[in-house]
C-alpha cells in the first residue's frame, strides 16, 4: 500500500539559553513555581541578528538531509509558524530562498501551537493528489519576539526553535494511518495578540497599552487543551481501530507538564510512553512537535512499525491529532 511517510526529520535550536532562575530577576516569580506549574526549566533565545527564517532554514536542510535527499528534490515547502519575519512575504518564501531553491512553491500556515500537524495533514493531501512529491514542512517560532517581559503569566512559558520534517510516498505498511482536526474561532479572547494586524493596526496607543504581545487566560486555556487534546488522540486510534495498548509514543505538543499528563491519563497511556522535552526548550508553539520527533529520531527512540500518536492544541482555537507507523 502506497502511504505519505515522514522520511527525515530535523530541527535548529539557538544558544542562547535563558533559565527559571535568570527569569527570577527580571519578574516575580521563582524556579519552584514555573518547574511545578509546567515543568519547564530552561529555554532558548533567538538570536539577535537572527529571526523566525534563518531557524526553519538550518531545521529544513537538516531534515533534508536526514532524509537522503538533495534541496532540489523538494517540490513544496510548508512553514507553520506565528511569528512570520514580516506579516509579508511568507516566511516559507524566504525559507525557499536561503535554501537556494527559490521558485520551489511555498506557504505559511498560521495555525499556532497546532501548526505542525496542520502541516503534515495538508503536505499528505498535496502528495496523496499526486501533484508533488517530497514536501519539506517546517515550524519555527521567534516567541521570545512576541512574549511581554513584564508579564510573570506568560513569559515563563514560551521559547523559540524550529523542527522540520520531509514527507513522501512510498510503497509501505507504515506511515500516516489516521488523522483528525478541528478550530473554534469562538475562543478567540482567551488566547491572541491583538495588536499588529488589520483589526487594531499599530499605534501609539497600541504599543502603550502592550498589545503586540502574547496575551492569555492561562487557567481557560489550560481546561480547554486537556480537553481536545485528549478527544483528538482518541479520536485518531479509534479511526485505526487501535487502543492505548498499541501505543509506544505519545508525543503531544510540549506547553506544560500538567496538560500533557492529563492527556495522557485521559487516553489512558502510562506517562512513561509520553515524550518531553519541554524542561530543556519550554513552549516553542509549533516547533515542539518536530523538535520532539527529530530528538527522538536521532536519539534511536523510534523503531520501525511503532504507533507514534502526535497530538497538538494552540491558539485559535485550534487542535488536532497525526497516528502515524513510523517508517524510518
Ligand atoms: N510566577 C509566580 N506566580 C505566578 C506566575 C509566575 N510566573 N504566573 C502567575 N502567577 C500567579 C498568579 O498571579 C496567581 O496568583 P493569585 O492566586 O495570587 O492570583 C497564581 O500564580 C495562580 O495563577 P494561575 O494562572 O491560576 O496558575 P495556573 O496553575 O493556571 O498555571 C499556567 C498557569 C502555567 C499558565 C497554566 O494555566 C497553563 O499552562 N495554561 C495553558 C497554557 C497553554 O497551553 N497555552 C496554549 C499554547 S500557547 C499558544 O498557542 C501560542
Amino acid at each position: 500500500m502506497k502511504r505519505v511517510i515522514i522520511k527525515g526529520t530535523g530541527s535548529f535550536l539557538p544558544e542562547k539559553v535563558l533559565t527559571n532562575y535568570d527569569l527570577e530577576k527580571m519578574v516575580d516569580t521563582s524556579d519552584e513555581w514555573i518547574t511545578q506549574r509546567t515543568g519547564i526549566k530552561e529555554r532558548r533565545i533567538v538570536a539577535d541578528d537572527q529571526s523566525t527564517s534563518d531557524m526553519a532554514a538550518a531545521a529544513g536542510i537538516r531534515a533534508i538531509e536526514n532524509a537522503g535527499l538533495k534541496k532540489d528534490d523538494i517540490d513544496y515547502i510548508i512553514v507553520a509558524t506565528i511569528t512570520p519575519d514580516y506579516m509579508f512575504p511568507s516566511t516559507a518564501a524566504l525559507v525557499g530562498a536561503k535554501l537556494d531553491i527559490a521558485g520551489t512553491p511555498c506557504i505559511d500556515i498560521e495555525a499556532a501551537c497546532s501548526g505542525f500537524l496542520y502541516g503534515i495533514d495538508l503536505a499528505e493531501g498535496l502528495i496523496r493528489s499526486g501533484k508533488y512529491k517530497n514536501i519539506l514542512v517546517i515550524a519555527a517560532e521567534s516567541l521570545t519576539r512576541i512574549v511581554d517581559w513584564e508579564d510573570r503569566a506568560t513569559c515563563v512559558l514560551f521559547g523559540d526553535g524550529a523542527g522540520a520534517a520531509v514527507l513522501t510516498a512510498e510503497e509501505s505498511e507504515e506511515g500516516i494511518i489516521s488523522s483528525t482536526f478541528g478550530a473554534d474561532g469562538n475562543y478567540t479572547k482567551i488566547l491572541n495578540l491583538p495588536a499588529g494586524g488589520s483589526k487594531n493596526p499599530a499605534t501609539e496607543q497600541t504599543v502603550k497599552n502592550r498589545l503586540h504581545y502574547i496575551q492569555m487566560a492561562g487557567n481557560e486555556t489550560f481546561k480547554v487543551a486537556v480537553k481536545k487534546m485528549g478527544a483528538a488522540a482518541e479520536t485518531v486510534l479509534h479511526n485505526a481501530g487501535l487502543t492505548a495498548e498499541d501505543v509506544k509514543w505519545l508525543v503531544p505538543h510540549q506547553a506544560n507538564y500538567r496538560i500533557m499528563a492529563a492527556t495522557a491519563k485521559r487516553i489512558k497511556v502510562p506517562e512513561e510512553k509520553v515524550f518531553m522535552n519541554l524542561d530543556k526548550y519550554g513552549n516553542t508553539s509549533a516547533a515542539t512537535i518536530p523538535i520532539a520527533l527529530d530528538e527522538m529520531n536521532r536519539g534511536g527512540k523510534l523503531v520501525k512499525g511503532d504507533n507514534v500518536v502526535l497530538v497538538a492544541f494552540g491558539g485559535g482555537l485550534t487542535w488536532g491529532s497525526v497516528l502515524l507507523k513510523w517508517a524510518k
